[in-house]
């Protein structure tokens, strides 16, 4: 049997919604926790299973796990071992490489295997070991498990030649505890990094400029333990505001930082979403006509790769024709093909989609093929004609806090189902 997510198009949406904390911040506090030497009490747990993942790798490491709330968990590391990470919980995320960056950083030492996640195209770590090796350790790759150690970490000028998120973080948690120095260039400038630094920062950690493209790390002799609330996600806001402005009469959309939002927000105000932005929160109203707009994907602050999947389900409802172009993965457009088989008139080229619109869409049987184009089956449920069949329903489970419970209060027509395999 398999579970599947059915959405009866066409109802429109009222009321308001409250976004979860950052799936992409959780996913490496919860690795970099285990740096303390003490309890570290998070709050904002946003409800996926990429949570459930991580707690049940940090059990196999000895670490406990106190589920104090569903969005409060105290992470405590004090009877920690460093075992070797060969179970396939590793393999059912991406975010499992974060404990290559902690365990390293505190042990000096780790084994694990090679994380999975969604598939996007090629996704290489090249950087994260990289920066590794210039703290001094030595990397070696042998039938799927990755063999990281150092006698000793010292820290040194690390320059990434892309500006990657995941590189960022497990640099600065690995050089946390390293001797002198670490100073990494060229670093993403994502929210969520400022949200690790800032937890590691509680810790004892001397890390300044995240946020920036510079940040320097100098080491420490002790982190403990310490309280942090994470940041809201900006990527379930962007999708619940995407879903407003697709079906929505009116909608709020609480608890978001609209700075973390401003690409997406001035894309959607150009193709003619009505909308009011207020210190923490959105108000959408419905509008009656959508222009389409081109989009090119860019690391933050330019628009998230990871609302380009949402977007372009709203994007078949826009009049006109919509360009997106993709630069972070540039085969992250598999969403495309579940599209078309709901109506959809997208072209694809090397790189981009041309997507004309409006056109209507007829409910279907479709694929999450991933996690983001797991969201955009939902915006594309919501707006077709009769029932969508979404399968491969645990991508979307994986990042999406509740999402059809949230969607149910607004209104909308959706519910799981298990069917024969
Ligand atoms: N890259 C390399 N070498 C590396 C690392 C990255 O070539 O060692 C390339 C990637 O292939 C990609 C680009 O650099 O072309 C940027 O990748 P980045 O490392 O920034 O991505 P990531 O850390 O693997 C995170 C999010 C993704 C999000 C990207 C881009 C997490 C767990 N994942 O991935 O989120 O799309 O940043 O913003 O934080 C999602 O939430 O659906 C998701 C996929």
């Amino acid at each position: 049997m398999q579970e599947v997510m059915k959405i009866e198009g066409g109802h429109m949406l009222e009321g308001e919604v409250t976004i979860s904390g950052a799936k992409n911040a959780t996913v490496a506090l919860i690795p970099a926790a285990v740096l303390s030497n003490g309890p570290v009490t998070i709050v904002g747990i946003p409800q996926i299973a990429d949570v459930d993942s991580l707690s049940a790798i940090l059990r196999l490491l000895d670490v406990e796990v106190i589920e104090v709330a569903s969005d409060h968990l105290i992470i405590d590391p004090s009877h920690m071992v460093n075992k070797d990470l060969d179970d396939d919980i590793v393999t059912k995320l991406r975010a499992s490489y974060y404990f290559m960056g902690a365990l390293l950083g505190k042990y000096g030492r780790v084994r694990m295997k090679m994380p999975g996640g969604c598939y996007l195209g090629p996704r290489p770590i090249d950087l994260h070991l990289k920066g590794f090796e210039a703290l001094g350790a030595k990397v070696s790759y042998e039938k799927g498990c990755y063999t990281i150690v150092a006698d000793k970490l010292v820290g040194n000028k690390i320059f990434l030649d892309i500006a990657s998120v995941g590189a960022t973080i497990n640099i600065m948690m690995a050089a946390v505890y390293a001797e002198g120095r670490t100073t990494i260039e060229n670093a993403a400038k994502e929210p969520e990094i400022i949200d690790v630094a800032t937890l590691l920062n509680k810790m004892g950690a001397r890390i300044r400029g995240a946020g920036t493209n510079v940040i320097t790390i100098d080491g420490v002799r002790y982190l403990n333990g310490c309280f942090h609330e994470i940041i809201p996600d900006r990527i379930e806001a962007g999708t619940f505001i995407i879903i407003a402005a697709a079906m929505a009469k009116h909608m709020v959309i609480n608890n978001i930082i609209p700075q973390h939002l401003d690409a997406l927000l001035s894309k959607l105000k150009d193709m003619g979403v009505k909308m009011k932005v207020e210190i923490d929160k959105v108000t959408i109203e419905q509008s009656d006509h959508l222009r389409g707009v081109d989009v090119t994907t860019k690391p933050y602050p330019g628009f998230a790769t990871d609302l380009q999947q949402p977007l372009t389900a709203l994007l078949t409802q826009a009049a006109g024709e919509s360009k997106v172009t993709e630069t972070i993965y540039i085969e992250r457009f598999k969403h495309c093909l579940e599209l078309q088989k709901m109506g959809a008139d997208i072209e694809l080229l090397n790189g981009s989609a041309i997507i004309k619109g409006p056109t209507a869409l007829d409910g279907s049987r479709v694929y999450a093929t991933d996690l983001r184009c797991g969201a955009a089956m939902v915006v594309a449920g919501l707006l077709a004609d009769g029932v969508t069949e979404i399968r491969n329903v645990y991508h979307i489970d994986r990042g999406y806090s509740e999402i059809d419970k949230k969607l149910e209060k607004l209104g909308a027509k959706i519910w799981r189902e298990y069917i024969p395999d």
